[in-house]
């Protein structure tokens, strides 16, 4: 605790990302969208994938250790892109280096309400997060009006992790899962897992034209530029922005999953020994 850091960062210094393992490349995917020319640095601690299943005690010191390594590298910020980890670790991230810019994710109940027309509203997340507190409270401050259905979904995040998104098994995970939420009517589902919109293509087919599938992505990045703008920690460019890629755990078998997410043949995963 009170870990001071007391470093300048560079403008091009880079912004740090992390999650259990590849479901908060769909954050950052959203960051290179709205900060070109910001480099990046990404640590999939694949080697404790999934978090959401796992004590909060444990994904609260992964991750602060993470955060440590993240910061060791110079990054000027840090984006905790994985909702079960921000549910575990969040406030104490933020206890441990309060000069640091940390930004959080949770489910976008507070869109959906914007968003819903019957005002059923489903939430698929992990077992961490839906019964946090974080989302507890967000609860109580944006469902009133609603009708709020939590599912909380095993086996999805090992899938996604091994790069299984054609197999069978994933199509039934996601049916047994949506099939209690659409039951209940719901016109607006909500991702509040990181890794979910990576198969946002299969969920939205099961689901129908009828509902709206949300997922925070999209927020978090303009919540990290408006934060980098305020602070003045915005690299102007003109250079394209780099990513970094780090794994704790097998780099060969992330390496093709990363590789196609990013939609770059040639990006190398290194070791995160932590
Ligand atoms: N992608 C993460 C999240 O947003 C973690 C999933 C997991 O490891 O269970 O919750």
């Amino acid at each position: 605790m009170d870990e001071k850091q007391d470093k300048v960062f560079p403008l091009t210094a880079p912004i740090g990302f992390f999650d259990s393992g590849i479901g908060g490349l769909s954050v950052m995917l959203a960051a290179r969208r709205i900060l070109p020319f910001e480099n990046m640095v990404y640590f999939a601690d694949s080697a404790h994938c999934p978090y959401g299943s796992k004590g909060s005690e444990f994904v609260r010191r992964r991750s602060l250790a993470i955060s440590r390594f993240l910061l060791d590298r110079g990054a000027k910020a840090l984006v905790v892109a994985c909702n079960s980890a921000s549910e575990a670790a969040l406030e104490r991230l933020r206890l441990t280096y309060p000069d640091w810019e940390i930004i959080g994710i949770e489910p976008a109940l507070k869109v959906a309400q914007g968003l819903s027309r019957n005002k059923r509203i489903g939430v698929l997340g992990t077992p961490l997060t839906l019964k946090g507190g974080r989302f507890f409270r967000l609860l109580e401050n944006f469902s009133a009006g609603l009708k709020v259905y939590t599912q909380p979904v095993a086996g999805l995040v090992e899938l996604i992790e091994a790069g299984r998104l054609d197999d069978s098994r994933l199509e039934a995970i996601l049916k047994k899962n949506l099939r209690p939420l659409l039951e209940k009517g719901i016109d607006t589902l909500v991702l509040g897992c990181t890794h979910y919109p990576l198969v946002r293509s299969q969920l939205a087919a099961i689901c129908g034209p009828g509902v709206e599938v949300i997922d925070t992505g999209e927020p978090v990045a303009r919540q990290l530029w408006r934060r980098l703008l305020l602070s003045g920690r915005l690299n102007p460019g003109p250079a394209a922005g780099r990513s970094e890629y780090f794994s704790s755990g097998e780099t060969a078998a992330a390496l093709q999953v990363i590789g196609k997410i990013m939609a770059d043949p040639a990006i190398e995963i290194k070791e995160g020994g932590i």
